[in-house]
């Protein structure tokens, strides 16, 4: 693993914060790229709330979390990450925005460094495809949140080579991480069996054929999974899900991946879940309550 020694993320959101934590946590000289100062700010922000919580936990020491933020460094310009070995990107599901940002880091990174997209619904091949170095790039694709879950699918694009993809697999093992190889169609593994499900939850929603929080007691005391699929749902972001779904259904053409309307009405009205504090749920006050969707 001496090909690794300096991580780049891309967004410095949710899950980029995440990515850029337990990078630095595994001792990687770790830069955050963000927009503008403010983002850099949030973001720094979010990664420093995280792992002060671990401290008031005993979960970590206060002064690993202290090397742990030296080990982070923020900036604003995609010239600063030219260095970097492994560059994982973490921003908005928007291709546009993500390949404009890919064609810049080609033209300055070094011809070793690895591209890997953190996406959860576009192919890695609508990504390499606006580089140069197909052949190393790769999906690396988290779960939320980052710093609990500890899969991450390794997605081997048609063009990558093998040692880039070696290298990146067991990269996200020195993250502490367990990888598994996915091919490069839309959804990856989990997803491919995750929206499906968060989607028919939706429909027998809109079919009546129980309340939200029976479906979710159901699917929790009867299976052992730790969420419900509504609970889940607004974890993700019911916009998020939407986004995805379209995507896969664009991708696979299938019903089982086409968004319920009663999704595509609540990510319309920004009912986003838990980050806009109302989705299937409303977290606004002390514990959630069920939303009137009108069924
Ligand atoms: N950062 C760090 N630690 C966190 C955390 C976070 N954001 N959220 C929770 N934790 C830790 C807690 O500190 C706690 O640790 P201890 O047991 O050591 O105290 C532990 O996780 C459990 O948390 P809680 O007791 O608060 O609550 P919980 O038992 O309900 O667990 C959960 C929370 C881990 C999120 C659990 O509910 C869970 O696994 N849910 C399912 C999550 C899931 O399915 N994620 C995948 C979403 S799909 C996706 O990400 C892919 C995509 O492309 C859409």
């Amino acid at each position: 693993m001496a090909e690794i020694k300096k991580v780049a993320v891309l967004g410095c959101g949710l899950m980029g914060s995440g990515i850029a934590e337990i990078a630095a946590k595994a001792g990687y000289e770790t830069w955050v790229r963000e927009l503008n100062d403010d983002l850099v700010k949030r973001g720094r922000g979010n990664i420093s709330k995280s792992l002060d919580k671990a401290v008031e936990k005993g979960k970590l020491e206060a002064s690993v979390r202290d090397e742990v933020m030296g080990r982070l460094n923020f900036t604003t310009s995609l010239e600063d990450l030219k260095d970097c070995d492994i560059i994982i990107e973490a921003v908005t599901e928007d291709i546009e925005l993500k390949n404009e940002m890919f064609r810049t880091l080609d033209k300055v990174c070094a011809p070793h460094t690895i591209f890997a997209s953190n996406t959860s619904s576009l192919t890695i091949a609508a990504m390499a495809a606006a580089t140069n170095r197909p052949h190393r790039f790769v999906g690396l694709h988290f779960f939320n949140p980052v710093p609990v879950m500890k899969l991450v699918e390794v997605v081997r694009s048609i063009a990558v080579e093998q040692a880039a993809f070696k290298t990146a697999f067991d990269f996200v093992r020195t993250l502490g991480k367990e990888p598994v190889e996915a091919k490069d169609t839309s959804g990856f593994i989990v997803n491919r069996l995750l929206v499906p499900y968060m989607l028919d939850a939706i429909r027998c929603l809109e079919q009546g054929l129980a309340t939200t929080e029976d479906i979710d007691k159901s699917m929790t005391l009867g299976t052992g999974y730790p969420m419900g699929p509504f609970v889940l749902c607004d974890f993700v972001g019911i916009d998020t899900l939407y986004f995805i779904a379209e995507i896969m259904f664009e991708e696979f053409r299938e019903p089982r991946f086409a968004p319920p309307p009663l999704l595509k009405r609540m990510a319309t009205l920004g009912y986003h879940g838990r980050k806009t504090k109302k989705g299937f749920y409303d977290y606004s006050g002390a514990a959630p309550v069920v939303v009137d969707l009108g069924i």
